[in-house]
């Protein structure tokens, strides 16, 4: 896909400044109920560090063999960091590499909210690779990919890279995100496609702009040569680290954000949520008034999908708990090849000392900011790590309904789709029955009315400022100052 599909855009959202201009800039915004965003509203990449810059225009660049695809083509901020084609969310949900004979076999998750760098230079959410949290039944938290498998220390390793000062700038970048961009989409045969690091660095360095950001950001000359390739690709990844971890890439101004900056006392109910999206949240917090006809925890969702407290009104809450779950998602037989269901967590701690069998089929809990965002209102998203599930209504249905339906098989229809599950009143056996957590949830009994209410809260945690495309690059001159942001 091209990047003319980035059309839905509010505005070009800008780096975040601690002035006090930009702090009444931000109060006046709020007051009037619009996201105006902190610092000014740029029409270029200017606001951005160095490193952020260079981070955003390889995110953006179809830096790919043959030249056709961007990280941006599989994360399309429009669709809220996830695939932006709606035809394939609905369909085949794996997304065709650059090169149209490979495909891979699961959904993209968002590139957002995964893990970010708070106004006071602090590196939030998604922690390294861990089995240290204690979160039940799998122990395990932290990584990125469905499974973790980017633990976050292979650019630890790579001492060679930086020298003291740009250690001091950048090590913050180091971790599960960055280790991402590292493993890496570049080189992927079914992603982006390059036959090696060297042929991806040519790319860049024939760019208007990959010389010039790459010595401003990292001192040095860029080079190609095969001696050293290792070091420069290991700081394209930490580059792309930064800017993903970035204010612009994570802006927290949904609705649900700035309806709880301008709320008089705080909490929910909040003054400028509607009825239906204030019992949205009770139900997804567990704790509407009056619903004696709900079990404990009654929509049961914030127990896996919360990062910050149990009343749902952190400022940075991410809606996981960055853990690994087995919800009993169906296969989708409708992703090309018809892959076997996917391992999961399983799949990484296999033959350490944290392999576990229950970890089978445990796909890590996403987040849930963007989750409605998409591309025009006709535009389909997928859900679950195999886009099994069309529709938010469709798996809050699934999460109320999944045992308490007949199986469909039961009724003669196999591999059904969730088109064919619904029209039957029926779900499809899970992918991994043994390990999942039907039982705590699949029959919730939510009224249908409650399950709309949690689609409209899930409805407010749709950023309002949406990332653009880098503007043209012009050569600049050196400016220090664009080094960092202290
Ligand atoms: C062809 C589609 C495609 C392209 C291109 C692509 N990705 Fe992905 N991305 C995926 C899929 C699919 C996954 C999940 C794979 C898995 O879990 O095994 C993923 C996972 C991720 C994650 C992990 C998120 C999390 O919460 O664990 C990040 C971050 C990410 N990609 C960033 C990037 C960046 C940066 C680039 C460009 C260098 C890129 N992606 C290019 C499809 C793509
Ligand atoms: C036991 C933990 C758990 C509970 C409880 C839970 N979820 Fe999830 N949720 C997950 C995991 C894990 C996934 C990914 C599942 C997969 O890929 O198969 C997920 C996926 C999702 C997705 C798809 C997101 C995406 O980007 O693909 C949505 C939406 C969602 N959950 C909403 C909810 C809501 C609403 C509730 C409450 C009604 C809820 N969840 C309850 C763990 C949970």
């Amino acid at each position: 896909m091209t990047h003319s599909r980035i059309t839905k855009t509010v505005f070009q959202i800008s780096a975040r400044k601690k002035s006090k201009t930009a702090m009444l800039v931000t109060s006046i915004g709020l007051l009037l109920g619009v996201s105006l965003l902190p610092g000014k509203v740029s029409a270029d990449e200017s606001d951005l560090t160095y490193i952020e810059e260079f981070g955003k225009r390889l995110f953006f660049e179809n830096i790919s063999d043959p030249k056709r695809q961007s990280c941006a083509s599989c994360h399309h901020p429009g669709a809220g960091g996830t695939n932006g084609v709606s035809g394939v969310n609905l369909k085949q949900v794996a997304v065709t590499g650059a090169n149209p004979h490979t495909v891979g076999a699961l959904k993209p998750p968002t590139n957002k909210y995964v893990q970010f760098i708070t106004e006071d230079g602090e590196v939030q959410g998604l922690p390294n690779f861990n089995n240290t949290c204690g979160r039940f039944p799998t122990g395990i938290c932290g990584g990125a990919f469905w499974n973790g498998r980017a633990k976050g220390d292979s650019t630890l390793d790579m001492n060679l890279f930086m020298d003291d000062h740009y250690a001091e700038l950048y090590s913050k970048y180091r971790g599960p995100v960055t280790d991402q961009a590292h493993a890496s989409p570049f080189i992927n045969p079914v992603e982006q496609g390059h036959k090696n690091k060297v042929a991806v660095c040519q790319q860049i360095a024939k760019t208007k702009w990959g010389a010039e950001l790459y010595d401003y950001t990292w001192g040095l000359k860029l080079s190609c040569n095969e001696k050293t390739i290792d070091e420069v690709f290991a700081r394209f990844a930490v580059s792309l680290g930064a800017w993903q971890m970035s204010y612009e890439n994570n802006p927290y101004d949904s609705k649900r954000d700035l309806a709880l900056k301008s709320d008089k006392d705080g909490k929910f109910p909040l003054d400028s949520f509607t009825d239906e999206e204030n019992l949205g949240h009770d139900l997804f917090y567990g704790v509407a008034e009056n619903r004696d006809d709900l079990g404990f925890g009654q929509g049961r969702c914030g127990f896996c999908h919360r990062s910050g407290n149990r009343s749902g009104t952190s400022e940075h809450e991410r809606y996981t708990d960055d853990s690994y779950h087995n919800i009993g998602t169906p296969r989708n037989y409708e992703i090309p090849g018809s892959p076997e269901a996917d391992d999961g967590l399983h799949a990484t701690t296999l033959g350490t000392d944290m392999e576990n069998p229950l970890h089978m089929g445990s796909h890590k809990t996403p987040t849930l900011r963007n989750t409605d965002l998409r591309l025009g209102k006709g535009f389909t998203k997928a859900y679950g790590h195999n886009g099994y599930f069309k529709s938010l209504k469709s798996i809050v249905h699934f999460y109320n309904t999944a045992i308490a339906k007949d199986r469909c098989e039961d009724l003669g229809i196999m591999e059904a789709t969730e088109k064919e599950a619904l029209a039957n009143n029926c779900w499809p056996t899970p992918e991994h029955e043994d390990t999942s957590a039907l039982g705590f949830i699949g029959d919730l009994k939510l009224t249908d009315k409650d399950e709309d209410a949690i689609v409209a809260y899930l409805m407010t945690l749709s950023d309002t400022s949406i990332v653009k495309q880098p503007k043209p690059y012009k050569s600049q001159k050196y400016d220090e100052s664009r080094l960092s942001r202290d």
